[in-house]
């Protein structure tokens, strides 16, 4: 099949469903083969079904990002399956409420963990193999939670997307001159499996119904409409493609105005 990514290979982290789907979804059709990593070994094998449904090769791995010889087994699957990693997406991340007086460091761990740690960890692996070809991109999902805190009730949330806006940037410039281009981008109120949890535990914390704290969010988002993952995901195809040649170490909002600039 040809498309601008044609024949080239991605792993997307987290792409058993939500965002993560979509991102495969899209890179499919712009011709990639993509590895779907996802600690829901079931629905990373449901999403990789649905990508050889679009002609490209796919591989599901049941991995935990979190886990070094789980990220090991990524890398070195994906390079004895399809000889080559081209872009790495790590889209994987958990959500979880607390004010910020409660947190705990259990919270604190298990947040930053695979929200910050194992983005750091798959970067500098993926980096191993991109270096020594001199060609790749990496694009982490971060967040808008990261550059403007958009509520209090996700605070370790907001440190851990905050610290991968400022990994991407640190790794961007050290590899820019190996032909490595890595960026971010912060969406806004996505609907996807996360955005239940996110009104459920803020539900929790503040002591409102789930449904009144769907209407609050969606409320304040200037378009007027939850964002779909389709729109994050067209984001990732630009920067992982050609168009976005000369960009590299930039956090871009697609959040429908929430926050500009
Ligand atoms: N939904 C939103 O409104 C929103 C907004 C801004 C940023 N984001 C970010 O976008 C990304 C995707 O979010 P989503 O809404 O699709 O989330 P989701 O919870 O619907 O999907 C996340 C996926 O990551 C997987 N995952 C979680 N921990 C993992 C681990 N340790 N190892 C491997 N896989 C793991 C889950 O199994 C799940 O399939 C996340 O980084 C999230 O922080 C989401």
């Amino acid at each position: 099949m040809e498309g601008p990514l044609a024949d080239q290979v991605a792993i997307v982290t987290g792409g058993g469903q939500g965002i993560g789907r979509a991102i495969a979804l899209r890179l499919a059709q712009d011709g990639m083969d993509v590895v779907v990593a996802d600690r829901q070994g079931e629905r990373a094998e449901a999403v990789a079904a649905e990508v050889r449904g679009t002609a490209r090769r796919a591989l599901a791995l049941t991995v935990d990002v979190t886990v070094a010889d789980d990220r090991q087994r990524m890398l070195d699957t994906t390079l004895a399956s399809f000889g080559q990693l081209d872009v790495l997406v790590n889209n994987a991340a958990i959500q979880r409420a607390a004010l910020p007086l409660d947190v705990t460091e259990e919270h604190w761990d298990a947040l930053m963990n695979v929200n910050a740690k194992a983005v750091y960890f798959c970067c500098q692996l993926a980096l191993s193999h991109m270096a020594e070809r001199r060609s790749g991109r990496i694009v982490n999902m971060a967040s808008i939670a990261g550059k403007l805190a958009s509520t209090i009730y996700h605070p370790v949330y907001n440190v851990s997307k905050a610290a991968v806006i400022a990994m991407t940037k640190t790794f961007a410039l050290a590899h820019a001159a190996d032909g490595i281009r890595i960026n971010a981008v912060c969406p806004g109120v996505v609907d996807t499996p996360m955005q239940e949890v996110v009104d459920r535990e803020f539900a929790r914390v503040v002591g409102k119904s789930p449904a009144e704290i769907r209407a609050e969010r969606v409320g304040r988002i200037p378009m007027n409409r939850i964002e779909r993952p389709e729109e994050v995901a067209a984001m990732v195809s630009f920067l992982v493609g050609p168009d976005s040649g000369y960009i590299t170490g930039e956090a871009f909002n697609v959040s429908g105005g929430i926050l500009t600039g």
